[in-house]
């Protein structure tokens, strides 16, 4: 019998643009191991996501173009929904937020509100685009956070600094469309009092968080806007792409995005439900209070899914109509960069889920992605950490570990599981190791730390190694059969083990693997106690993680577009900053050789009426003697570092030489010692 009932969802994305890396680090990968980890665990689970196909992004996104936002979301929902299955995303169901059903769902919503009396219809002022004819929502607007002074702020929002304020606050308003000022002009929209659930929202997510432990970054950002306090939102926009406002007074409006967005995981559920040909099967997740609702998103979603989300279901839960299970968790992550930069299209700085994997299979990227998850601070994809993960974590640990036993059991057993003969300390401690795994692992994935559990699992691999190194059966194969043999069997059951553990992360290679081991996975928990019997036969071996080849590596290093990295090289700073850099002459009155070091040299220098001991990095260059009595420039308020327990104040500068040793920079006898370089 299932364990849990659990509803997971992933944000979803604007289907307006490819997916990228950063994507699938902050709000994809972690969910869709988190599932696949949960039905192995054998819960009841449903993966549900799809495409955000309204608002302003589509739209300007079309503007571009010029072409109608149909034909965007039509190219994306598709090129989308192919890269995430070839990422191995298992989702139950990718829907789009363009299908009547979802509509159908968002106008239910709306209208119970509205009927009811809830939504306020208010005037104000919105900007207005004389040239283009149009109002202009959110992001068609930038301008001058009055806040912090961001110059890129939106009309009513300020990603800066996290601001959100009224649109006729904003400094130096800028249309996006024709470049113009804006003017300000009178509008209707509907206002869902969001103030009024505060209360509520408050004592929901100190609740949540005591049960079940929320992440620090969203206690702390739900905190700030509760204590900001919430006001009334209008959630319709001035907009002819979207969903129609079910109401005749409101011609030409459409509810906006963000309201309707997240209430496409209920359709997206519902349209599960039309493909099961089980129109109640939603029902099941959605309004059963005993569901587990866990939420994956990216930091920039959190208010709308701890707050605004939320607050909806609140407000439909009082009709007193079916009830709404709301999420029991969010665990956001932060974004993941790119070669030290954030990801951008227009740039050119990052690369597309499609692009990667026509060069690389896809589970090299899922380990290497969910080993590193930004999940407590943003992290950078790097393409040498690529290939470095590849080649000495999957190649050199798990895959040796693989090939190591199977080529052995087959050149000694047949290919057949030996016997568990007379076990030894060294025996049983694998055993037991192996063992505990299991449960080591899911204690870390049920608190959401996916990154940990993934470099945990891992370990097992090491520990698998260390125990093959140990009782050497290249030794035992001659001296004593029935020894390597039960070396052979522990191996095998631990290799059993990383199959059914890493399955959810490497979901392509341990189907493989489990294909080699002529075995099925078996629920979570067993899988660290013995599952291959003896003379269980096994199937032919293949290289599971090949190793990355360096010029494969450089050929992507070398596409990065130039002109990012020039920007890098020539980044400017102010005077200031580079005032905060005390730069003195000092004079070398001693200096030797650091035992035990080829390239550090301990000196004293002598400033004006201060002596300090600098280790420099230039024993390959200079002979200590050759410095005594020179003249030279030293940073003097770096922090002072130990290097090989010698404390250092102070750093020498030097230039690098053609044949790449170190010059010191030298300044004439006659300057004083201590004088600033300016
Ligand atoms: O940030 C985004 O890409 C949004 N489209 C996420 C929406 S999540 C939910 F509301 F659907
Ligand atoms: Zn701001």
């Amino acid at each position: 019998m299932a364990k849990e009932k659990i509803l997971v969802t992933s944000a979803l994305p604007y289907a307006n643009g490819p997916i990228h890396l950063g994507h699938l680090s902050g709000a994809y990968l972690p969910a869709d191991i988190y599932v696949r980890y949960k039905r192995l665990n054998d819960d009841d689970v449903i993966y549900i996501c799809g495409s955000d196909e309204h608002g302003v992004p589509i739209t300007i996104s079309a503007d571009k173009e010029k072409v109608s936002p149909q034909v965007i979301i039509d190219r994306y929902h598709e090129a989308n929904k192919k890269a995430f299955e070839r990422f191995g995303m298992s989702f139950d169901n990718y829907s789009r937020t363009s299908l009547p059903i979802h509509h159908e769902t968002a106008k239910e919503f709306f209208l119970e509100f509205y009927n009811r009396g809830l939504l306020v219809e208010k005037k104000s002022f919105q900007f207005y685009d004389e040239k283009a004819n149009m109002f202009l929502p959110d992001r068609y607007v930038e301008g001058t956070c009055p806040k912090c002074g961001n110059e890129e702020a939106r009309s009513d929002e300020c990603e800066n600094c996290g601001a959100l304020y009224d649109p006729s606050e904003l400094k130096n308003p800028k249309s996006k469309i024709s470049g113009g000022a804006p003017t300000l002009k009178e509008t209707t929209h509907f206002y869902f009092p969001l103030g009024k659930y505060q209360p509520a929202l408050e004592k929901y997510v100190d609740e949540m968080n005591n049960k079940y432990g929320w992440k620090d970054n969203v206690l702390q950002y739900c905190r700030g806007w509760f204590k900001d306090g919430l006001k009334e939102r209008a959630i319709t926009r001035d907009l002819d792409w979207g969903i129609k406002v079910p109401v005749d007074s409101a011609a030409g409006k459409v509810i906006y995005v963000w309201f309707e967005a997240v209430l496409g995981y209920i359709s997206s559920t519902k349209e599960l439900s039309q493909q099961k040909n089980q129109p109640e099967f939603w029902k099941k997740y959605w309004q059963d209070p005993k569901t587990k609702y866990i939420a994956f998103i990216g930091k920039d979603n959190i208010v709308f899914h701890t707050i605004i989300f939320p607050a909806i279901l609140m407000a439909w839960n009082e009709s007193g109509k079916e009830q709404y299970c709301l999420p029991q968790n969010v665990p956001a992550n932060e974004f993941l960069n790119f070669e030290g930069k954030k990801f951008s299209k227009s740039r050119g700085w990052g690369i597309d889920v499609d692009e990667f994997l026509d060069l690389f299979a896809p589970d090299l990227l899922r380990y290497t992605l969910a080993a590193n998850l930004p999940e407590t601070r943003d992290t950078d994809f790097y393409w040498k950490e690529f290939q470095l993960r590849n080649n000495s974590e999957l190649a050199d640990i798990l895959g040796n570990f693989i090939n190591r036993t199977f080529t052995f059991v087959f050149k000694h057993f047949d290919g057949k599981v030996p016997m568990l003969g007379k076990l030894e300390k060294i025996d049983e401690d694998m055993l037991k190791e192996i063992s505990e795994y299991p449960k080591r692992i899911s204690d870390l994935f049920e608190k959401y730390k996916i990154r940990d559990g993934v470099n945990e699992i891992m370990n097992l691999a090491r520990d698998g190694n260390k125990y093959f190194n140990d009782t050497e059966p290249w030794k035992t194969v001659k001296s004593d059969k029935e020894k390597c043999g039960t070396t052979l069997n522990i191996c095998l059951q631990a290799i059993y083990t990383l199959a059914e553990l890493f399955s959810p992360v490497l979901p392509f290679s341990t189907e493989k693997l489990f294909k080699m081991l002529n075995a099925k996975p078996v629920e979570w928990k067993e899988s660290g106690k013995p599952q291959l019997k003896e003379g269980h036969q096994l199937k032919k071996t293949e290289i599971l993680f090949p190793k990355i080849e360096d010029e494969k590596i450089e050929a992507q290093i070398n596409k990065l577009p130039k002109s990012e990295l020039e920007k890098e090289k020539t980044e400017l700073i102010s005077y200031d900053d580079f005032m905060k850099i005390q730069l003195n002459v000092a004079e070398v009155i001693e200096a030797e050789k650091v035992k035990k070091s080829k390239k550090l040299l301990r000196l004293k220098v002598k400033l004006d009426n201060e002596e300090r001991q600098v280790i420099a990095g230039i024993a390959e260059s200079y002979e200590p003697e050759d410095l005594v009595g020179k003249k030279v420039v030293i940073v003097a308020n770096l922090q002072p570092a130990k290097l090989m327990s010698l404390e250092s104040k102070g750093m020498i500068l030097a230039v690098e030489t053609e044949d790449g040793g170190l010059q010191i920079l030298n300044v004439s006898e006659k300057v004083k010692n201590g004088t600033r370089v300016k």
